[in-house]
């Protein structure tokens, strides 16, 4: 008998879906479906893609095609930028599931170094909406300092150093209001990987060694580690295998088996995968999804990661030839079933912003 388990309500907090100007890579219709397929009820887009979500009128272009297009529940993060756009956040916070502020470089043209700009930043921003950091090494200790200050809840996307992890368990330990997540790409791939890979293994943060691995495993274990977020970031095969191959990798859709294969080799519970993939993120954003709203996955099925069998766009995955556990079975969101482990069961625009409306 195959053993299925229940997840309530999975949450990728930081997924990349493209469309608009990129839709060529990736678009709001494609990603929303390969989400379903990936188990998941709700996915939050990022703003670094053009036109950057900065301003009024990108973010109304992006809340008007994700409302058309989306298949899963939904959430935009409004972004920072260097022209200091502060002046907007009072209109617009309360459409947005939070704010990304990008501290260290990759793809797009967002990144901050100025701390007076970011402690601008974090003055004007409302709570309780989170603010979400793109910080490596020691930036990640510039933005503790504006979170000691500040207080506003700050999730750090994508941690993949032991030195990272040390300086967040120290945070918690101070009671800062600060959650974490970590890729599944830094979970189960390291430098090492990117011999064979080349620029399919390439990705902001970078792999890292086996030690840095190794200690975000021992902070998921000892619960410093709050989220397991895919970092969905598709581009196209061509564009990956330029020679000027952009930053980034798609997730959605193994996330949940890569997980689910943790659980079968013991490293993570049942309990921890819930809390990582689901609980935790609706916990950090304020969702409560009914009883409705749930994922069964078939834990023991066992198959070959194929980039034919993914719905993303992109059409390829840097884990692709790994053997993983764990087949989506069926997917229900506020009652309706969305996925049967095949099809998409609901139309266009049956996703919801769970961040309600423009002030
Ligand atoms: O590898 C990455 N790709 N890291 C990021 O932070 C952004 C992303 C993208 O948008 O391509
Ligand atoms: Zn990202």
């Amino acid at each position: 008998m195959a053993r299925t388990i229940k997840i309530p309500g999975m949450v990728d907090p930081h997924v990349h879906l493209r469309g608009m100007e990129w839709d060529y890579k990736a678009d709001f219709a494609s990603e929303t479906a390969a989400a379903l397929a990936g188990g998941y009820w709700a996915i939050f887009d990022m703003p670094n893609t053009p036109p950057t979500t900065t301003d009024q009128t990108a973010l109304d272009r992006k809340l008007t095609a994700m409302g058309r297009d989306a298949v899963c529940d939904w959430g935009i993060y409004f972004g920072a930028s260097q022209a200091d756009n502060t002046a907007v956040y009072a209109a617009i916070f309360n459409a947005v599931c939070g704010l990304k502020i990008y501290n260290n470089q990759t793809t797009g043209d967002l990144l901050i170094e100025d701390q007076v700009l970011r402690d601008r930043i974090y003055a004007a921003w409302p709570p309780p909406r989170v603010i979400a950091v793109h910080a490596e090494g020691q930036t990640v200790a510039d933005i503790l300092a504006l979170v000691r200050e500040y207080r506003t809840w700050t999730h750090f996307c994508h941690i993949s150093t032991a030195e990272e992890i040390d300086l967040l368990r120290t945070a918690k330990a101070d009671g800062l209001p600060v959650s974490v997540g970590v890729t599944p790409h830094h979970l189960f791939l390291t430098k090492m990987d990117v011999n064979c890979l080349g620029a399919l293994g390439r990705m902001k943060p970078e792999l890292k060694t086996q030690a840095d691995q190794d200690a975000l495993w021992a902070g998921i274990a000892d619960g410093i580690v709050d989220v397991v977020e895919s970092d969905h970031a598709p581009h196209t095969l061509a564009e990956k295998e330029s020679d000027k191959p952009p930053f980034g990798v798609p997730g959605l859709e193994t996330t949940l088996p890569l997980m689910c294969t943790a659980l079968r080799d013991g490293r993570i519970t049942e309990t921890q995968l819930v809390d990582l993939l689901a609980l935790n993120a609706q916990k950090i954003f304020k969702l409560t999804p009914g009883a409705d709203t749930y994922t069964l996955v078939d834990i023991d099925a066992a198959y070959d990661i194929k980039r034919d069998n993914l719905r993303t766009k992109c059409g390829w995955s840097p884990f692709e030839g790994m053997r993983v556990v764990g087949a989506v079975r069926e997917v229900w969101i506020r009652g309706t079933q969305v996925f049967d482990g095949e099809n998409v069961l609901v139309a266009s625009g049956f996703g919801q912003n769970l961040f309600g409306e423009q002030a």
